[in-house]
């Protein structure tokens, strides 16, 4: 993305300056040569999300933005607009307990970028679409609020997820796209792991390990006239990494990997 520096009124040295004192999760181009430095390799993961090239028209809700890589993503390819909203991230007070820094990464980028995302402080739990907004009148052919909504790396951080699935189906009107860890990827039942404490990574935010069956049936169950597997590997690649980790020291079992499903209204 190069919007170039021209929204600022800081020099150059200054927002790096600003840039420093955040600590990024994604690694955002704000032009003229400055990437944030966040440890996600955020673009690398544009090309497995299946994120339509052209969203003229389209409005989109992002869930879980963050610093809002995938929102500004959106905003470029056309999108007339675009709504990103993460309580986890963005309310929890910085401090000893989070080390990260609110959001204070979007607003900067955003800045930079000169956008037009709007942020929306709204939990998960709260999405209708009636409190989200962003649609003009429900039909039964337009059930929701947005027609394209990002749902990233969040299911599985969830201690309770089937619900909030529901609400986030409520306000799709056209394309879902999920991404998540999941797990038993041998398995043909539907069915999910549950991680104890930091099991899965170390991180005792990671609550959940969905199979592909699972997650179809969910969409399915939610009003998804067609589910569509965007993003998924063959067991000879995650069996090979799986031995690549373990002679690392650490983790990752052959039924564990990361999956992009759409789900078409
Ligand atoms: C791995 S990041 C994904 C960020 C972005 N969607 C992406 O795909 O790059 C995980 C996201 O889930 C959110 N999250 C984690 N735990 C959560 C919770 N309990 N409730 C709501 N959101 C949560 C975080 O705030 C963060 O935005």
């Amino acid at each position: 993305m190069d919007f170039g520096l021209t929204h600022l009124a800081t020099s150059t040295d200054e927002l790096r300056r600003q840039i420093a004192g955040i600590r990024w999760f994604h690694q955002i181009d704000l032009g003229n040569g400055i990437v944030t430095p966040g440890h996600d390799k955020s673009a690398e993961k544009l090309p497995r999300i299946g994120l339509p090239d052209d969203l003229r028209g389209k409005t989109v809700l992002d869930i879980g933005a963050w610093d809002g890589f995938f929102s500004f993503e959106a905003e470029r390819r056309g999108a007339e607009r675009v709504v990103a909203i993460d309580p986890n991230a963005w309310r929890v007070p910085v401090g000893p307990d989070n080390p990260w820094s609110g959001q204070e990464g979007f607003n900067l980028a955003r800045r930079v970028l000169g956008s037009k995302v709007e942020d929306v402080d709204i939990g998960l739990d709260e999405l209708t679409p009636e409190r989200i907004g962003g649609f003009d009148e429900l039909t039964p052919e337009r059930i929701g609020g947005f027609d394209i909504v990002l749902f990233m790396g969040v299911f599985y951080h969830l201690p309770d997820p089937l619900p909030i699935l529901e609400r986030v189906a409520s306000v799709t009107a056209e394309r879902l796209v999920l991404e998540t860890h999941a797990d038993l990827l041998w398995l043909r039942r539907p069915a999910m792991v549950y991680y104890p404490g930091t099991e899965l990574f170390g991180d005792d935010s990671n609550w959940w390990g969905p199979n592909l069956p699972l997650v179809k049936e969910l969409l399915s169950a939610h009003g998804f006239r067609r589910v569509e597997v965007v993003h998924r590997r063959s067991f000879p690649f995650r069996l090979a990494r799986s031995i690549r980790w373990r002679l690392k020291g650490d983790r990752f079992l052959a039924q564990q990997d990361r999956l992009v499903v759409h789900g078409l209204r």
